[in-house]
């Protein structure tokens, strides 16, 4: 075991911070990526970004649906240095590249940040993505962007936190005017107005201020916006939540930050904030209890396998979170189900699209190993073995397929086909209990399509997919179970380990098979 450095381990562990951006498409989570990576000087990934947007994609090699569609199809990580400190973002796809992939990688991170379009508020795929960080526990922090233009009354979108999402919020600034008057925004915490500057991003002018009702704010904002804003902010200080950093970080409370991204409004002291209250790196859960960051021996576990980074090559990827202990490149540790020692020879970081030969890395980081189909999602890497990370949980499946093929002499391929994906985590796999048709259950689009494009390019299976109705399965946990009570808007299928499960077309439909079943349980994944 190579020899680290406790004290040096500390430092980085207590510099970095890890985290996801939630948000529903067109928030701008391109537009604020972009900005919190030109404070880290990373001006030429900024631009990276959103050319990868905008599918122009000259140095990619990534796989084809992902070149026709100019999108990320798994996520990818970009990490950045800033005021000390080092900051991995977690890039989760949305749209149609939405997939179990997005809910897996927010396992690899310790906070997140939810983006809230000012008009829209919370919407669909927030929900979804909220969901899972709040199962997890972990600190969510708020950026409602778009404050240059009109949007909804900052009270409401607080009111709509607690409603949807039930979760409290405290402002950390609160927006003086909005759209065409917006002025600037009042910082709660550091008694200051950040003015707008409209389109001359350059300058950001900070004025401090002795509090809110400060007659220099009169004349920055005019009498109008100044009596708005007292009023406002009175009724917060009464009947807001006082901030509280362990709320916070139980993830009880979200601090909110509002500001315009592409104006670069309110960005910089978000992420000040942000890095001051997130939290480092969190010890992880496993066989042999709490692993702690500062633990010198090195681990790991596999959150996300990528295909075909290099279809001439066949490679894949197996993007591995540091649990604790240093990596160093060339390093030997333990694949833990396997049972064998491996050695890291090239592992790669990710820098928005450009991948770079790490030579050593800390817990919080992700390093991307190279995989010759020796991992599967979940994996354990371990120096010494013995401990199993179980972090990653399967989620309950929202569109299903049947599956034929095209030729049956590839049937051989095809069963190879289907038991390596699965097992990789690219779709589930049930059968129907009459017919053992083959059925597919996915949480996005994006996974049918990569399942078949893999199934031609890799097996060389065409295959088939029907779309079927149901958009909900459980998992039936009971001593005696009648395929005879699910027939209506419902079917009986089994998974891979024959446990039965059903699948609902609708809310209804399920609700009913509850009632009618009280002896069963109905569990949203496998038990
Ligand atoms: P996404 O990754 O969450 O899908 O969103 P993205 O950053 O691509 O932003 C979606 C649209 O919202 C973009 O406009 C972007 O410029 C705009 N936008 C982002 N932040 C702000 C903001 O603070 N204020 C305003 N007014 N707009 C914002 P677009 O027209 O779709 O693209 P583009 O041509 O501007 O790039």
């Amino acid at each position: 075991m190579s020899k680290v450095d406790t004290g040096e381990l500390a430092k980085e562990v207590e510099r970095r911070r890890t985290f996801a951006i939630i948000s529903h498409p067109d928030a701008g989570k391109t537009t604020l990526t972009e900005k919190l990576l030109l404070y880290g000087g990373a001006i030429r990934l900024a631009g990276t970004v959103k050319a990868r947007k905008a599918s122009k994609h000259a140095t990619s090699d990534w796989m084809e649906i992902e070149k026709q569609r100019g999108i990320s199809v798994t996520s990818s990580v970009m990490q950045f240095d800033y005021l000390g400190h080092r900051i991995n973002i977690l890039d989760t796809p949305g749209h149609q590249d939405f997939s179990e992939d997005t809910y897996r990688t927010l396992t690899a991170a310790d906070s997140a940040v939810m983006l809230i379009d000012v008009a829209k508020g919370v919407e669909a795929q927030t929900i979804k993505l909220f969901q899972v960080c709040r199962q997890r526990g972990i600190p969510i922090f708020t950026f409602i962007n778009k404050l240059d233009r009109e949007g909804r009354s900052p009270f409401e979108l607080m009111e709509e936190l607690e409603q949807v999402l039930g979760i409290r919020s405290v402002p950390m600034n609160w927006p003086i005017g909005m759209g065409r008057e917006l002025c600037g925004v009042y910082d709660r915490m550091n008694d200051q107005v950040e003015l707008f500057q409209g389109n001359d991003h350059s300058t950001i002018e900070v004025r401090k201020v002795g509090d809110y009702n400060d007659p220099i704010i009169r004349e920055m904002a005019g009498e109008y916006l100044h009596d708005q804003l007292r009023e406002e902010l009175e009724l917060l200080d009464v009947a807001g939540d006082p901030f509280d950093l362990d709320k916070v970080s139980r993830g009880e409370l979200t601090p909110v930050f509002f500001g315009s991204a592409v104006n670069n409004f309110g960005v910089q002291t978000f992420l000040e904030s942000f890095l001051k209250l997130a939290p480092k790196p969190a010890p992880r859960q496993s066989t042999e209890g709490e692993v702690l960051p500062t633990e010198p021996r090195f681990t790991g576990y596999v959150f996300k396998i990528q295909a075909n980074m290099n279809p001439a090559h066949r490679d894949r990827i197996a993007f591995l979170r540091i649990c604790s202990g240093r990596f160093d490149r060339g390093m030997s540790v333990k694949h833990v189900r396997v049972g064998k020692d491996i050695k890291l020879s090239q592992p790669q970081q990710f820098l928005a699209q450009d991948r770079d030969i790490v030579e050593s890395a800390y817990p919080g980081d992700i390093i991307g190993l190279f995989d010759p189909g020796i991992f599967r999602i979940g994996d354990s890497l371990a120096q010494g073995g013995g401990v199993v990370f179980n972090e990653l949980p399967t989620f309950s499946p929202e569109l299903f397929a049947k599956v034929t093929v095209k030729n049956a002499l590839k049937h051989k391929q095809y069963q190879k086909g289907i038991d390596q994906l699965t097992e990789e985590g690219t779709v589930q796999v049930f059968r129907t209990a009459s017919f053992d048709e083959t059925i597919l259950g996915v949480v996005g689009q994006l996974q049918f399509e990569v399942f078949e494009y893999r199934m031609r390019v890799e097996y060389g299976v065409e295959i088939q997919l029907h779309r079927m109705p149901y958009q909900f399965a459980r998992w039936l946990v009971a001593d005696k179970i009648d395929p005879a009570k699910f027939r209506i808007n419902s079917t009986l299928v089994k998974d891979k380990k024959d446990n039965y499960v059903a699948l609902f077309e609708n809310e209804y439909a399920m609700r009913t098979a509850i009632d009618k079943n009280p002896d069963a349980q109905f569990l949203e994944t496998a038990p």
